[in-house]
């Protein structure tokens, strides 16, 4: 007979493999198959176009005024800025469209966004500004400097025919 202080036989063992233990066991599984599987290729954003310095005819920056998907660029003594982060300025139907595509000196100079201050003929010779008074001249300056800060000049712009 066996006596009291005897270990249990070996089939009294309670077994490990238990239901509530399957159940934590695959739920284990599960968490450790989250932490591992691989997460999903983040999408890149996409790089921003290239800036590439370059010259500009006034016929070739005309079509930069924000229709038809166009970045928005514009001249200010002869240095093409690209301002379409300013779009809702320059962009069409801003206050300052007349602008967009343009050599927009002398409107700058002059505190006018009318049209008789944009150079009519694209064909022709840059505005040389010299008609300018020491006033203008300042004020002209003014918006140069404004816009070297606040844009990237992405060129040059020179008369039809001088490239
Ligand atoms: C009724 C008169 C005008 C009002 C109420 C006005 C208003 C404004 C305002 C609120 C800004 C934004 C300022 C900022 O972001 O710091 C601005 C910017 C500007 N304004 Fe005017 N403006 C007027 C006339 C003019 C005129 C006549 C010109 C023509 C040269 C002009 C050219 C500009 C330019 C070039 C900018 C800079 C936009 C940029 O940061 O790219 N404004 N104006």
């Amino acid at each position: 007979m066996a006596d009291a202080s005897s270990p249990p036989p070996a089939a009294e063992v309670a077994s490990p493999v238990t239901p509530i233990n399957l159940i934590l066991l695959t739920l284990f599984v599960f968490l450790v198959y989250l932490r591992l599987k691989p997460a999903k290729p983040q999408a890149l954003p996409r790089a921003p176009p290239p800036t590439v310095f370059r010259t500009f005819t006034p016929p070739e920056l005309f079509p930069y005024n924000g229709l038809n998907e166009m970045p928005v660029y514009l001249a200010v003594k002869g240095q093409v800025f690209d301002v379409t982060s300013g779009k809702n300025f320059y962009g069409p139907g801003g206050p300052y469209a007349n602008f967009a595509g343009r050599d927009a000196s002398r409107g700058l100079a002059h505190g006018s966004f009318d049209e008789d201050m944009l150079t009519s003929d694209l064909d022709g010779p840059l505005d040389p500004l010299d008609d300018l008074n020491d006033e203008q001249l300042e004020a002209l300056r003014g918006w140069e400097e404004r816009f070297l800060e606040k844009y990237l000049v992405v060129g040059k712009l020179v008369p039809v025919g001088a490239k």
